[in-house]
């Protein structure tokens, strides 16, 4: 039997990052070993403590059946706390949290609570590739915001076509950015919130970067500047390289959340409790967090230096676990990941035209995104021929 697919499916180009993957495999089928860069996907292990709560709630969850929908109380409380001492923010564990299967899913899936066919969605370029496929799915219009170096890669508020911003439903903002890797200033996220309120525009902010930073202040989130229309998405995956437990959660305006909750019990049927209790453990402690930010960002100064010794414009990330690298001049994002493949670099990176559709559309530098993952000696490697190499 052979079957087509649909044609929303069809209409897809492949998941980028898919492909990334496909081309690691066929190096290393012909016995090369480059090292990856492509995928953010953490290699540090989970840490101990909450390996070993996991290991405790399967015994402690023997016989629990289906885990609630919107996560357990113990798993909401935790959230509310931590938001209250991360941001200084209170939240009602009962109302304004719901638990989620990492963001990634939620992210695809909060579109469909939302948009009615044609609604606008606001989203960043480059930006994470489900804030346009969730819209697509949805049968939404996405409509891009262009991030520029010059603007400190934030979306430029005052380009909405006045048309535009009065067909929009949601307006996603990655804070921190990922993959420029700033951190938008307090000034911003006000003008932002009073952009989306001014024309009744959800405010999803997606702070799924919002601990791994690297100066002197942790960036604040969206929901200190209040909860009315605004959303956060967030998660445990970087935070605590727990990408393979999935577990996250969306927090703020009570309405949003249960919009949100009503839609995910079509969906799926909530985390594991188990993997809830390894949140407990993480939500916990900052000290695997600390941990974890000095060795991204010893990876960060490493790799940055070695970029700018080699002539290459210096692209310094103030948070997340990428570097957003400025290609040599006349050099596009395709270009400059092929050149970074070559030995003795051998270096597999994202170039940026799969996160973004600006280098090619309006003449841009291009970019390639590296995200910190590998080893640090591997990165010192790397880094050791890039600057010995040049461009
Ligand atoms: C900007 C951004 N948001 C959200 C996520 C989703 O992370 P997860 O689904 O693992 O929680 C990612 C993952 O890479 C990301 O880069």
């Amino acid at each position: 039997m052979k079957i087509a697919g649909s044609r929303r499916l069809h209409e897809l180009s492949a998941y980028a990052f898919a492909a990334i993957d496909e081309r690691v495999a066929q190096l290393r089928r012909q016995g090369l070993s480059p090292v990856d860069f492509g995928v953010g996907d953490p290699t540090i292990p989970i840490p101990e403590a909450v390996r070993a709560a996991i290991c405790r709630g399967v015994e402690r969850h023997k016989s629990a059946g289906y885990p609630p929908y919107n996560g357990s109380a113990e798993f909401r409380r935790a959230v509310a706390s931590w938001t209250k001492r991360r941001f200084g923010v209170e939240l009602d564990p009962d109302q304004e949290i719901c638990s989620t299967i990492g963001s990634k899913e939620a992210i695809f899936n909060f579109p469909e609570a939302i948009l009615d066919p044609g609604d606008v969605v606001l989203l960043p370029d480059p930006g994470y590739p489900p804030y346009e496929r969730g819209t697509l799915f949805a049968e939404g219009r996405p409509h891009f915001l262009p991030l520029r170096a010059e603007r400190g890669f934030l979306p430029d508020l005052d380009s909405v076509p006045a048309e535009i911003a009065a067909r929009a439903k949601i307006f996603w903002l990655t804070h921190p950015n990922s993959p420029a890797g700033r951190v938008a200033p307090p000034s911003y996220l006000e003008e932002w919130l009073a952009f989306c309120r001014e024309h009744s525009i959800i405010a999803a902010s997606d702070e799924a970067y919002s601990e791994i930073y690297f100066g002197p202040e942790a960036p604040h989130s969206a929901l200190e500047y209040g909860r009315d229309g605004v959303v956060v998405f967030q998660s445990l995956s970087k935070r605590s390289a727990m990408t393979g437990c999935r577990v996250g959660w969306v927090a703020g305006d009570r309405g949003i959340v249960s919009l949100f909750r009503k839609l995910k019990t079509n969906i799926d049927s909530g985390t594991p409790l188990f993997i809830q209790d390894g949140a407990l453990a993480a939500l916990e402690d900052e000290s695997h967090v600390a941990q974890m930010r000095a060795e991204y960002r010893a990876k960060r100064d490493l790799l940055v230096d070695a970029f700018a010794r080699a002539g290459c414009p210096r692209s310094e990330p103030e948070a997340t676990i990428y570097i957003w690298q400025r290609a040599p001049k006349g050099m596009s994002g395709i270009e400059f990941a092929q050149r970074l493949l070559e030995p003795p670099i051998a270096a597999v990176t994202l170039p940026g035209e799969a996160v973004s559709r600006l280098p090619a559309s309006a003449g841009d530098a291009g970019y390639v995104r590296l995200a910190l993952v590998p080893p640090l000696a591997e990165c010192q490697r790397v880094a050791r021929a890039i600057a010995e190499g040049g461009f």
